[in-house]
């Protein structure tokens, strides 16, 4: 089990992973950070944890989107809201102005005209003073809407004309195993939602794959070398799935912070996105460590979709390139940059 890898294999991996991104072989960092490898593709962006009362930090990391996108002049077929869509109070529910504010015009259709895939967070389940999940739910049914959250979890393909991507997207707030999902205003999935769940994903991961790749996202991590660590129920439940089923990537937030971790044997590549705006975390586990990449700074990220690759690159609030890797259908990964 990944979770049990000693601290030395840890170490070997990353060192593994140094001397692969030294071979020569394989793309540099210059190539992608200058619009080579992996742009002959469909661009979405991801972005957790960005629906902090205090947007300053979203602002820039926004910012920072739009500027990306129009400095390379490509189109977003997408975006991923990685949940922690809002802290804080949401009084006025579907009609809250913070909805204009920190969703419409902080990601605007002018430059995103794409669905925003969204999953709830632990922070959009707490009762401020109704449910924000509930008023989520409620925003993606209003007409022309790109807010896009049919259910608690769902799934869908990417590009919209010639799929290559099934992506699942999860609700990854776990009731307790003694069944407890009311914690006073923090709720999370009743225990026979978290039943259904899990029976749906595994029949979902069963069905024939119609794509190369398939994705996974939920806002917890699974692993994470952030403060919250790595999450039992989800290693016990979800990851063994993954790896059955050859999982190519699993998409979270929750840490605010920007990490990729590689397991050896474990052919899920962990992508963790969650510096989208909410005040940052130092992290618990260093990237030389267990890696290959965990930085505690703002940001977001890239996936670009192609035939034969999958290319994930980490942006700061500068938009500058500070992580990339790519994904083979075979699991096989790169690291680029
Ligand atoms: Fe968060
Ligand atoms: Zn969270």
């Amino acid at each position: 089990m990944p979770n049990e890898m000693s601290r030395r294999r840890f170490l070997r991996q990353s060192f593994a992973f140094s001397a692969l991104a030294g071979l020569g072989s394989l793309p540099s960092f210059g190539d992608l950070k200058h619009g080579g490898l992996g742009d002959g593709g469909s661009h979405l962006l991801m972005v957790g944890d960005w629906g902090y009362e205090n947007f300053e930090a979203q602002s820039r990391v926004a910012k920072a989107m739009q500027g990306y996108v129009k400095g390379r002049g490509f189109t977003t077929e997408a975006l991923f809201m990685l949940g922690d869509n809002w802290y804080g109070p949401l009084p006025g529910g579907v009609k809250d102005k913070r909805w204009q504010v920190q969703f419409e015009e902080m990601y605007p259709k002018s430059v995103f005209d794409c669905p925003a895939y969204a999953i709830p967070g632990n922070h959009d389940y707490q009762r401020m003073p109704e449910s924000k999940v509930a008023a989520e739910l409620e925003y993606a049914k209003l007409p022309g809407t790109r807010w896009t959250m049919p259910s608690l979890w769902y799934s869908f393909t990417f590009p919209a004309k010639k799929p290559l991507v099934t992506v699942i997207a999860l609700d990854s707030n776990m009731p307790s195993d003694a069944g407890k999902w009311d914690r006073g205003t923090n709720f999370t999935l009743r225990p026979e939602q978290k039943a259904e769940q899990l029976a749906w994903l595994k029949a979902e991961l069963e069905k024939p794959r119609t794509t190369p790749f398939v994705v996974v996202m939920g806002h917890h991590p699974i692993f994470s070398n952030g403060p919250h660590g790595d999450h039992k129920i989800l290693i016990r439940d979800w990851a063994p799935l993954l790896r059955e089923h050859k999982v190519h990537l699993y998409l979270a937030g929750h840490d605010h912070d920007m990490q990729h971790l590689e397991f050896e044997g474990h052919p899920t590549s962990f992508v963790l996105s969650g510096g989208g705006g909410a005040g940052l975390y130092n992290l618990k586990i260093a990237q030389a460590q267990r890696g290959p990449m965990a930085e505690k700074v703002y940001g977001f990220s890239e996936l670009v979709v192609a035939p034969e690759m999958l290319t994930v690159r980490h942006l700061d609030e500068q938009g500058r390139l500070i992580h990339a890797f790519t994904k083979k259908p075979d699991g096989s990964v790169g690291i680029v940059g």
